[in-house]
């Protein structure tokens, strides 16, 4: 079993007979969150992460050039579930990074509260991803990403409306489109299209556009950046 860094800042590549994985550094060794494998290397453990269970891990595997989730990066995670995206995220930014995960589903929060309770960088928040000025005051700082995976129909304005409520100039949007969950009938690319125009026309510079397909069906995952003003 070889572990190596991978290119992008606490991303680490794990070969094992040819076989070729992502992980990241656990903050917690000795605990599987989702019950993904872990790997133990001299002092350090690797917890493998599935391109299968996270967009994320998709998006890298099929190639993401950017990754705006670095150690110390200050990220609000919309849409966070029971914590198996954040958790790596948790990882990567590390003891001087923060992740304020939003999910608006109560019995699927009490798994976030319990993950918060040993990764002291993750802060969960049970609120409603569309309504940002309600749950502003208890993020505190500027944020740098905001990384979202919310099953809604306005997923690129949700977006919006979020950067434009905590970041500032230079700051990333990293965005799970959800086909379906926008539009039932329209082809996938028209949908992909009006979403991500939607972020063009308000400013927002598209970085990146990954088909996630066959990893996650039915979805496309886009990196934006804040290049201009948004008051
Ligand atoms: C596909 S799951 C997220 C999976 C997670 N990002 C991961 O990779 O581990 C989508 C989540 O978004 C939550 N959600 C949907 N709409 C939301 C909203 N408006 N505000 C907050 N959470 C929302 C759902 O309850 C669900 O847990």
């Amino acid at each position: 079993m070889k572990v190596e860094p991978y290119k992008f800042s606490g991303v680490y590549s794990i070969t094992d007979r040819e076989q070729k994985s992502i992980s990241t550094k656990s903050l917690v060794p000795g605990t599987s969150v989702y019950g993904e494998k872990l790997v133990k290397e001299g002092e350090d453990e690797f917890r493998l992460w599935s391109p299968r269970r996270s967009k994320l891990s998709a998006a890298i595997k099929r190639g993401l050039r950017e990754m705006p989730i670095q150690p110390g990066s200050k990220v609000l995670y919309l849409g966070a579930a029971s914590g198996t995206t954040v958790s790596h995220c948790s990882d990567i930014v590390g003891p001087n990074g923060v992740i304020y995960a939003v999910e608006f589903s109560q019995r699927t929060v009490r798994d976030l509260v319990q993950l918060a309770a040993v990764r002291p960088n993750i802060i969960p928040i049970l609120d409603d991803a569309r309504h940002p000025t309600r749950y502003a005051p208890l993020v505190s700082g500027t944020i740098e990403v905001v990384y979202q995976d919310v099953a809604q129909p306005n997923q690129a304005s949700i977006l919006y409306e979020n950067l434009k409520t905590f970041c500032s100039f230079g700051a990333w949007g990293m965005l799970a489109i959800k086909a379906r969950s926008i539009d039932s009938t329209s082809s996938l690319e028209e949908v992909y299209s009006r979403e991500i125009a939607e972020l063009d026309n308000r400013g927002l510079e598209i970085v990146e556009n990954i088909n996630l397909e066959p990893l996650e069906k039915d979805h496309r995952f886009v990196v934006c950046r804040v290049t201009e003003d948004m008051t």
